[in-house]
């Protein structure tokens, strides 16, 4: 499989993405009787939701298999992935399992763990219904091994509407802006930015390299075209550190939904959370541009840094056939239109019903079908790394928020 085809992919624009056509029509629904298993890491508030309704629409398209619901909660699925690992380890796997489009399958495909799944591709006519960039992304020496249900975006900056209009301040545009509002917020005894765990630090990070650097700079850092030691990128991680001296990392203990409950509570003004945040604060009865509102992460206006959750056939999947029918529901049209304006996603289809997606949502298919919009992947949520280097990534950050050596966390993240 070849990094610099995924690269491609990643400084690929939404032009190209979109350009497969759309063909209407939809898969029949199976006869199978039994269960699936189903390993995902949706069972927080807001992710659970989502997938209630996936299953619903499954159910009722396969009334004779039953759901077993395999999730292991935990944000990013940081638990799941332990969990799943010793039981692909053992030869125990579920019937289908959850994983990123893009380089994080990298590893399983390597090990075995999973088929190739073209037969369901050209059955379903997926190729043409799903944007060629993400086709691209789901690729691997010419095999395809999972089927995406949506498409997530990773750099937003959540905020309290109510809390910035009081103050007179408007969603910084740039990680420096960010900075002098801080300085006057913590005056005014209110937390400039909510984090949480490890992951959500790493994915500030992202957005803060993304805004830093710009799209192509920051796809850079992943396909070998950018220099981790330069100038620029240097300057980015110091940068970074500051931000982070803005957040409560010192006490911060809960996931990631805690964190944006101190936005909704006005204790602090801003979290970088990607967009299943809108389906968490939905949750909580509150509506957008009300309760809550969002913009792009400061300096990544027009680009969208995806993700796509995706789930796969592994190899000795108990249920086989129970399995291809909640493949083909993933990848369904009423599938992802009952899946995605639950779960805070867009479709990855193409021919999905756009009036199903409102409030923050209908911001996102318009933005995410823009032409002018600029796609890259994530790094966080398995896109632009596979697992040993996004482990690597995780390992150096333990150390590089505390030691605040950028040239050391390069040395390692770079590598
Ligand atoms: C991501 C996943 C999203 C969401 C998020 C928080 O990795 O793709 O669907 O669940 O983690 O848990």
């Amino acid at each position: 499989m070849g990094l610099s085809r995924r690269n491609l992919l990643v400084a690929g624009g939404l032009t190209l993405w979109l350009s497969a056509c759309s063909v209407a029509g939809d898969e029949a629904a199976g006869d199978e009787v039994g269960k699936v298993e189903v390993f995902s890491w949706w069972a927080g508030p807001g992710e659970k939701e989502g997938l209630e309704a996936l299953v619903a629409d499954f159910r009722q398209r396969n009334p004779g298999i039953e759901f077993d619901n395999a999730a292991v909660a935990g944000g990013a699925g940081t638990i799941a992935r332990t969990v799943l690992a010793t039981r692909l380890e053992n030869d125990d796997p579920p019937d289908s399992y959850q994983a990123h489009a893009g380089l994080e399958l990298d590893s399983d495909i390597e090990a075995g763990y999973v088929e190739d799944i073209r037969y369901l591709y050209d059955q379903q006519h997926w190729r043409e219904r799903l944007p060629k960039g993400l086709v691209e992304a789901l690729t691997f020496d010419g095999k395809i091994y999972s089927v995406p249900v949506n498409i997530h975006r990773a750099n937003l900056l959540w905020y309290n509407p109510a809390l910035l209009k009081a103050r007179g301040l408007t969603p910084p545009t740039s990680w420096a802006q960010f900075l002098t509002q801080a300085a006057a917020l913590r005056t005014a005894g209110i937390l400039p930015l909510s984090i949480g765990p490890a992951w959500t630090q790493k994915h500030l990070l992202e957005c803060v390299l993304l805004g830093e650097l710009g799209a192509d700079a920051y796809t850079g850092l992943w396909n070998g075209a950018t220099d981790w030691k330069a100038a620029a990128t240097q300057q980015a991680l110091a940068l970074f550190v500051q931000v982070l001296d803005q957040s409560d990392i010192a006490t911060a203990a809960g996931d990631w939904q805690p964190a944006l409950d101190k936005v909704v509570a006005g204790t602090a003004a801003y979290n970088v959370m990607g967009d299943w945040a809108d389906a968490y604060l939905r949750t909580k009865g509150l509506v957008f541009q009300e309760g809550y509102s969002v913009a792009a992460s400061p300096g990544s206006e027009k680009v969208y840094d995806f993700l796509s959750d995706s789930f796969t056939l592994p190899k000795g999947a108990p249920r086989r056939r129970a399995a291809e029918q909640w493949l083909i529901e993933c990848g369904s049209v009423s599938g992802q239109d009952a899946f995605n304006p639950q779960k805070g996603s867009v479709p990855a289809r193409l021919d999905a019903d756009k009036s199903k997606y409102t409030g923050y949502l209908a911001l996102a298919i318009a933005e995410w079908t823009d032409s002018a919009t600029r796609v890259v992947g994530s790094l966080t949520h398995g896109v632009v790394a596979g697992t040993v280097r996004s482990a690597a990534v995780d390992a150096a950050l333990a150390l590089f928020v505390q030691d605040r050596d950028t040239m050391k966390f390069a040395a390692a993240a770079g590598a």
